[in-house]
């Protein structure tokens, strides 16, 4: 398929998409009487309209059992890391042996940076964006201090260009080329 770029086009795509039922599983924001395109999914993604009837379950079962939910819930708690293994191997195309589902963002990325993140002194440095969410900065300020460096020095933190709102690759290359020794 030849891409063009036209408004029919896209109608085209959208009209052919095998996924296109989905949009009707979530709730969508709209702006002056008409539904948002929303492309955050890094974040805070759309509400699935059965979000609620899923959390109210947790709500009936923890009423009804307390502490016992563990056990006794619709969806025992203590198993949730097996329930999401499977389907979330599939999102991200891996095993599903070399899933789990697991914590909180930002108690998994000092996980993370606790085993793979083994400076040495001549090799300290992490690259990041400016102005980063507030969590993923302290995370790495904390892990950076607990290896017993300087965050000022330690942390290499990239910006856009004057006028610009992203960052351009070629500039994140030129970064990492410049401190390649150091990263
Ligand atoms: C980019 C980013 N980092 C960190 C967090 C914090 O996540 P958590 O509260 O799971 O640690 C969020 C939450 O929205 C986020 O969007």
């Amino acid at each position: 398929m030849d891409f063009e770029n036209s408004l029919s086009f896209a109608q085209t795509l959208d009209a052919n998409d095998l996924l296109k039922k989905f949009r009707e599983r979530f709730h969508i924001p709209t702006i002056n009487g008409k539904e948002v395109i929303y492309l955050t999914g890094n974040s805070l993604g759309l509400l699935p309209k059965k979000a609620r009837e899923y959390v109210e379950q947790e709500f009936v079962d923890w009423e009804n059992f307390g502490v016992e939910g563990h056990f006794d819930a619709k969806n025992p708690w203590l198993y949730y890391h097996h329930f999401h293994r499977e389907p979330l191997a599939k999102i991200v195309g891996a095993k599903k042996d070399e899933v789990v589902a697991m914590g909180s963002l930002t108690a998994n990325l000092h996980l993370l940076l606790v085993s793979f993140y083994q400076p040495t002194k001549d090799r300290y440095k992490i690259m990041m964006e400016a102005n980063a969410f507030p969590s993923d900065q302290y995370a790495i300020e904390t892990q950076v201090r607990y290896q017993g460096f300087n965050p000022h020095d330690a942390i290499i933190e990239l910006s856009p260009r004057k006028g610009e709102d992203t960052l351009r690759t070629e500039d994140i290359l030129e970064s990492i080329e410049e401190n390649k020794d150091q990263l």
